[in-house]
């Protein structure tokens, strides 16, 4: 049997109430399927600077490196907000894309049937949704540098922040997404700013030729982002990828994710290159949410999105793409029967807490894989 080793980072807030959901499933599939998970776990965030003065520690970063897949819950909350920038939380999340070089963040938004009138938007604008946003991970404005705060001299400061793309690292991007738009359907829409941003005409170039040299079957669009954030909100079934950008693909996966019913329901993926002599991809997964402090520790929290992004290991990380595809089916059918945690509750469903919806989705999916 071969060993499948998962580095756990659960961080800080609700990241480990639904990092402790997911403990449930690796557990259940090593005893039923025999599944060769090897766990170790690690602190990221508030947690590691709590106990290293660091947001990651260089051990961690090292299990991280050894790992197939690293699951990582979530980062951030107001006890550490004054910590100094360097050791911040979401640093440690930062230096684990960058040092592992994970480029492709995959953040699919799908609106369950059952959760089409959870959405703050109308029920036929969102019922069926399935979009893909491919978001460039470890460059543009995130990244690039100079990154500081400079003293004019004069009573006044200047903050600095420099977005900076190269070619290859558009290239590979939208290379990614034109491959899964093969296994979908075959549409791409690229968004930038190439009206006012540099870095956009070059995007927009490099993806028109990426598209024209090795793609041209799939079919490619180009928006302005902002644009693309309005017809996003406005008929979001118009699209099936779309590839953007670091801060662009943050900023509009935060507004896919209500498409979906809530934040709580989106999952990631954040896929390396595939090593040349094994074919393996550094990979991590993570929900989009954040550590939500507000309700933390309430064992309230929806797990849906850390549980969903385990799937999405098992079938980037793990090719279980049986697995993964009922572990999804199980989380539909359990929105199906009415289970709903506070974020998602609608009339006459039953109200559930973090352990319980992890528990519903468990038997359902050891139900489903029988
Ligand atoms: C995300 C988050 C992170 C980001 C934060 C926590 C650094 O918002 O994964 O979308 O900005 O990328
Ligand atoms: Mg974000």
């Amino acid at each position: 049997m071969s060993v499948r080793k998962l580095f756990l980072l659960p961080g800080d807030g609700i990241g480990k109430e639904t990092m402790a959901e997911v403990r449930k499933f690796i557990a259940a599939m090593n005893e039923k399927f025999n599944a060769g998970f090897e766990t170790e776990e690690g602190l990221v965030g508030g947690s590691a600077y709590d106990a290293h003065g660091a947001a990651i520690s260089e051990e961690d970063m090292e299990k991280a490196q050894a790992a197939d897949a690293v699951l990582f819950g979530a980062v951030g909350g107001p006890k550490w907000d004054s910590v100094p920038y360097d050791v911040r939380p979401e640093a440690g999340l930062l230096r684990l894309r960058k040092d592992l070089a994970l480029f492709a963040n995959l953040r699919p938004a799908i609106c369950y049937p059952a959760l089409a009138n959870a959405s703050s938007l109308k029920q036929e604008i969102v019922e069926g949704l399935d979009i893909l946003i491919v978001r460039e991970l470890t460059g543009g404005v995130y990244f690039g540098s100079p990154k500081e705060i400079i003293d004019l001299g004069n009573g006044q400061k200047r903050g600095i922040d420099t977005q900076v793309y190269d070619t290859f690292e558009i290239e590979r991007i939208s290379a990614v997404a034109f491959e899964l738009a093969r296994t979908r359907n075959n549409k791409v829409c690229s968004m930038e700013k190439r009206n006012v941003m540099k870095s956009g005409v070059l995007w927009n170039e490099v993806v028109t030729a990426t598209h024209k040299a090795r793609y041209s079957d799939v079919q490619l669009d180009h928006m302005l982002a902002d644009a693309g954030g309005m017809q996003l909100v406005r008929w979001p079934k118009q699209f099936d990828v779309i590839v953007t950008d670091n801060l662009f693909g943050d900023m509009l996966s935060d507004i896919a994710s209500m498409l979906t019913g809530s934040l709580g329901m989106l999952p990631s993926a954040s896929l390396g290159a595939p090593d040349p002599k094994t074919g393996k991809r550094k990979a991590m997964y993570e929900p989009v949410h954040g550590s939500a402090p507000d309700i933390a520790g309430q064992g309230i929290a929806n797990p849906i999105a850390m549980i969903a992004s385990f799937a999405m290991c098992l079938r980037y990380s793990f090719n279980m793409i049986k697995e993964a595809d009922t572990l999804e089916k199980a989380i539909a059918n359990v929105l199906d029967q009415g289970i709903r945690t506070g974020d998602i509750m609608a009339e006459g469903a039953r109200q559930v807490g973090t352990t319980e919806m992890g528990d519903a989705i468990l038997a359902e999916f050891l139900k489903l894989s029988a």
